[in-house]
């Protein structure tokens, strides 16, 4: 089995605010940081640090380069990142005083995916192989169809949430979302309800939501699990979410059961949120794995 994540790569550009700017407000920011992000390429970076081989496909400019480095430096496969003339994606993030965040996206190289450029990043997966999506890069719909024509399982992380998303559901193995999304997707806050609706229009998907500081839970036709949150001090909850994704999936596909999944995932977006930064704040499994003793 060979997992691929086909999605972004953003250069993360962080300020520390005393609060969240407010419209008309203009408001000095304590300190600056530029990081390595992207959805694609966080969850990239959690599944190899908890130990999964992955391949990451994408596009970058130029002044990207350095996060391919960085992925190789975690022994990513990034042979099929394309470099093309666009500038990289880039996320403004702000940080409140509590590592809460409100993320300003540019998709730059992110939205440079083409027909053809995607079936040259599909062209060596096949049946059982599985394909980690996010929201953050064009052509989804075309990433999907051709996966599912070959055989593979589709993971669908909906983040950000767009219109267009609804219409890839049917065709989605696993859908792994947050509190927000799923009232998005379903016009419910209730956790249970929300998996309810989302299971009774595709029966045959697992879903994984996290609940922020609610925790996180696994449902299918047969099973639900409910994870409680891990509590920590946060100094930055960027990346948290991607952390969990890389985990948990790393964890599920190496044969574990989900409740242990859900706790090895809760455990390691602990660590991250401990941390400043997003691609960068992700822990390795032995870290994750000593927080757990
Ligand atoms: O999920 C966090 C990520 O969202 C950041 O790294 C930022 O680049 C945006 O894509």
């Amino acid at each position: 089995m060979k997992m691929l994540v086909f999605g972004s790569l953003n250069i993360d550009h962080t300020y520390r605010m005393p609060h969240l700017v407010r419209a008309g407000e203009t408001l000095a920011s304590a300190s600056y940081q530029r990081n390595a992000g992207g959805k694609g390429l966080n969850q990239t970076i959690a599944l190899a640090r908890a130990g999964q081989p992955v391949s990451m496909a994408g596009a970058i400019g130029e002044d990207g380069l350095f996060l391919k480095a960085y992925l190789d430096s975690f022994g990513v496969d990034t042979s099929l990142i394309r470099i093309c003339e666009e500038a990289t994606g880039h996320a403004i993030i702000q940080l409140d005083a509590e590592g809460q965040n409100a993320i300003m996206l540019y998709g730059g190289a992110n939205q440079q995916m083409t027909k053809e450029s995607v079936s040259d990043a599909l062209s060596g997966f096949g049946p059982g192989d599985y394909l980690l999506l996010q929201n953050e890069i064009n052509c989804l719909d075309e990433i999907v169809r051709l996966a599912k024509e070959k055989g593979m399982k589709v993971i669908l992380n909906p983040s950000p949430m767009s219109d267009s998303l609804p219409a890839l559901l049917p065709q989605v193995d696993w859908l792994i979302l947050n509190e927000v999304e799923g009232a998005d997707l379903t016009g419910t806050s209730d956790p249970d309800a929300i998996v309810d609706a989302l299971l009774a229009r595709y029966p045959a998907c697992r879903i994984v939501l996290t609940l922020g500081t609610q925790g996180s839970m696994y449902a299918d036709g047969e099973n639900r699990y409910f994870q409680p949150v891990i509590k920590v001090e946060a100094v930055d909850t960027t990346a948290a979410g991607d952390t969990f994704t890389g985990f948990f999936f790393q964890s599920v596909l190496s044969g574990r059961d989900i409740p242990y999944a859900l706790r090895l995932a809760a455990n390691a977006s602990a660590i991250a949120v401990t941390r400043p930064g997003a691609g960068g704040s992700i822990p390795s499994l032995d870290e994750v794995l000593e927080k757990m003793k």
